[in-house]
């Protein structure tokens, strides 16, 4: 089975760390997103993965030389400045994906623990045109959602239904499988939502059914998201790493620390903080409930708490960083500057003076 990967959505609410990178590249304890889905297609035995890109999409994964595992990867495109929307790009890899056999197609901003093969079987024996995984949460409306009938048909399918008007609490997890006859489904050349579109056209024809599943899913749509999966996943296997760093030096787990970080003297480092690759801490610094990316310096005497830090950031001494702040890429923090709360700050900027508001610093 072939595995299609929808990767070139813009990732607006994950701003400002995704000016810079792809949701797809999102670090998730220090590995990108597409490495565990890399990872998992492998696990599940698939050996052909095509990525739905745009062109910025496709030079960031090229450059960022993710292990494909044992994966053969393709590659197909949207056209520059058109994105072709979900369906679109589905029908845009019509030729990569053939006609012989159904295949899986991934939200590639997803985290979702589940077995292929289980959906696959579902898809097989009810004959559908489309199955959707489905999982159960308690606010469904930012999602697709869907009404299941008793023999796992879904008689409706709402993207993004107000909450009062959701028919379940089962949402689409952005997993399908789907067979060759999709495409007869999807107009060529336009704009296209599989899920606004031709979702609610398979309902009526009876031909679209659902697979419940309840292992860990996750979708890193916002920032709160993105520190709630590492949090998760550090709880649930970072205990495990082994690392070396100085005496003096008190981790609290779960903590992940990637190749290269190093820390000064009488810093707490924990619970729940991941320091990517040679991330340089101080002495007398706090890190607790955050994701430092790669090649970042905090100096002395500052902290950290539920916030995330993009790449290569300079954080000055006594700096104080609040719950919910999120740091570009390449800004620079001056000395005892103090970052209340859900500040964020776009990629490069300097900033000098504190700020105790929420505030979007652009
Ligand atoms: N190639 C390509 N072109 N990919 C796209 C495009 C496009 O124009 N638009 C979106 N994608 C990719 C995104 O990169 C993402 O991986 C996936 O398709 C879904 O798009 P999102 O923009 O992230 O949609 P969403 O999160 O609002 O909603 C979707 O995901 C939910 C689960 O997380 C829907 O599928 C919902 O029904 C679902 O519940
Ligand atoms: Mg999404």
């Amino acid at each position: 089975m072939k595995a299609l990967i929808l990767a070139g959505g813009f990732g607006t609410r994950l701003r400002p760390l995704s000016c810079t990178r792809p949701k797809i590249l999102f670090p998730i304890v220090n590995k990108p997103l597409l490495q565990w889905t890399f990872e998992r297609l492998t696990k599940n035995k698939i050996e052909e993965a095509i990525l739905a890109v745009n062109l910025q999409t496709e030079v960031f994964i090229k450059q960022h030389r993710i292990s494909r595992c044992e994966l053969h990867i393709a590659y197909s495109r949207d056209p520059v400045k058109k994105p072709l929307g979900t369906g679109g790009a589905i029908k845009k890899a019509e030729k990569l994906l053939g006609h012989d056999t159904s295949f899986l197609v991934l939200n590639g901003d997803i985290f979702a623990d589940l077995n292929y093969r289980e959906i696959l079987k579902i898809h097989e024996e009810k004959n559908a045109a489309a199955t959707i995984a489905l999982h159960e949460v308690s606010d469904p409306s930012r999602y697709g959602v869907a009404e299941l009938a008793n023999d796992n048909r879904i008689k409706k399918f709402i993207e993004k239904p107000l909450r009062e008007e959701a028919p379940s609490n089962l949402i689409n997890a952005g997993v399908y499988v789907l067979s060759p006859e999709i495409f007869k489904y999807i107009p060529k050349g336009r704009k296209v939502s599989l899920e606004r579109e031709v979702f609610p056209k398979l309902t009526e024809e009876k031909k679209l059914y659902g697979y419940v599943f309840d292992g860990f899913w996750m979708d890193i749509g916002k920032l709160e998201d993105y520190l709630k999966i590492n949090k998760i996943l550090l709880g649930s296997f970072a205990n495990q790493q082994k690392y070396k760093i100085g005496s003096k030096v008190k981790i609290k787990k779960p903590v992940a620390f990637d190749k290269g970080v190093s820390i000064g003297e009488k810093t707490v480092i924990g619970p729940y903080a991941v320091l990517g690759r040679n991330v340089i801490v101080g002495k007398n610094v706090h890190i607790q409930n955050s994701v430092i990316l790669p090649g970042t310096t905090i100096s002395d005497f500052s902290s950290a708490n539920g916030s995330v830090i993009g790449e290569n950031v300079i954080i000055g001494k006594g700096v104080k960083i609040g719950e919910g702040c999120v740091l570009g890429d390449h800004v620079k923090v001056r000395d005892n500057v103090s970052l209340a709360r859900r500040v964020s700050v776009c990629p490069a900027k300097e900033i000098s003076e504190s700020v105790l508001t929420p505030k979007s610093i652009i």
